[in-house]
């Protein structure tokens, strides 16, 4: 039985006043039966996690592959972990195309993630190219095989499915194609890591997860939760995800 996971990315959103937002969070949310984590600007990790006093997980956003060194304006794993982060995203498709992030430069940061005790949370994401060429599988298999390290196990990694096309557009993937993709994820994690450790890595979707949505999109087959970027800015908007995914 795999856990369930309400993550939440604030990307280049918040300041200190929306710390506000995560106090209502944690008040309005109750003891919910999915872990939630919220992974905000790395300016907002420590005083983030101070108010989130336990009840909520916190990442970072991305992390360097190294531990120091001269890499002016990069964070390495540790020091997201010194700041007060359980958890860092790698790989999001933001990265990826405004920072020419490969598949090889992603599973480095996933591995790096790891040895600091983190958990990664790797994106893999289709563009609307691939889908309408039908490759999507394929993108997602290379995407896989490249991103997710050979160390990867349950406790280390979470893949998160992010549609390019569905991020921030208002858009989604019908369910059977959310299924789908899913499936997909799960058989090849099953083949590459074996079932132990394949069927228990948790499986997130995103891209305009709404409390309208959420739902309908963790009712399908290998969906363990949601990485909501918009909606999670907001504890009206991310506290319903949130009771959705424990209802679910
Ligand atoms: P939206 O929920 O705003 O579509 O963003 C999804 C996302 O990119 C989360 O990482």
């Amino acid at each position: 039985m795999r856990g369930k996971l309400a993550a939440g990315n604030w990307k280049m959103n918040g300041v200190a006043a929306s710390l506000a937002e995560v106090e209502s969070l944690v008040l309005s949310m109750g003891r919910p039966t999915c872990e939630v984590l919220l992974c905000p600007p790395a300016t907002l990790i420590h005083r983030m996690s101070v108010v989130a006093s336990g009840n909520i997980k916190i990442g970072g956003q991305d992390c360097h592959a190294k531990t120091t060194g001269a890499h002016t304006g990069d964070l390495s794993a540790a020091m997201l972990a010194d700041a007060g982060a359980s958890y860092v995203i790698v790989g999001h498709s933001e990265r990826r195309q405004d920072h020419g992030e490969t598949d090889a430069v992603v599973q480095s940061k996933a591995s790096a993630a790891i040895t600091e005790g983190l958990v990664a949370v790797i994106c893999v994401g289709e563009t609307l190219e691939d889908r309408e060429a039908e490759r999507t599988l394929d993108v997602i298999a290379a995407q896989l095989d490249g991103s997710v390290p050979d160390t990867a196990t349950a406790a280390t990694v979470v893949v998160a499915y992010e549609p390019v096309w569905a991020i921030g557009s208002g858009l989604t993937p019908t369910l059977e194609q959310i299924g789908e993709v899913h499936d997909f994820i799960r058989t090849n994690l099953n083949a590459r890591l074996g079932t132990t450790e394949g069927d228990a890595i948790r499986l997130l979707y995103g891209g305009s997860v709404k409390p309208g949505n959420a739902a309908e999109i963790f009712a399908v087959s290998n969906v363990d939760g949601a990485l909501v970027g918009g909606a999670s800015l907001k504890a009206a908007d991310f506290g319903p995800i949130v009771d959705a995914l424990s209802n679910a």
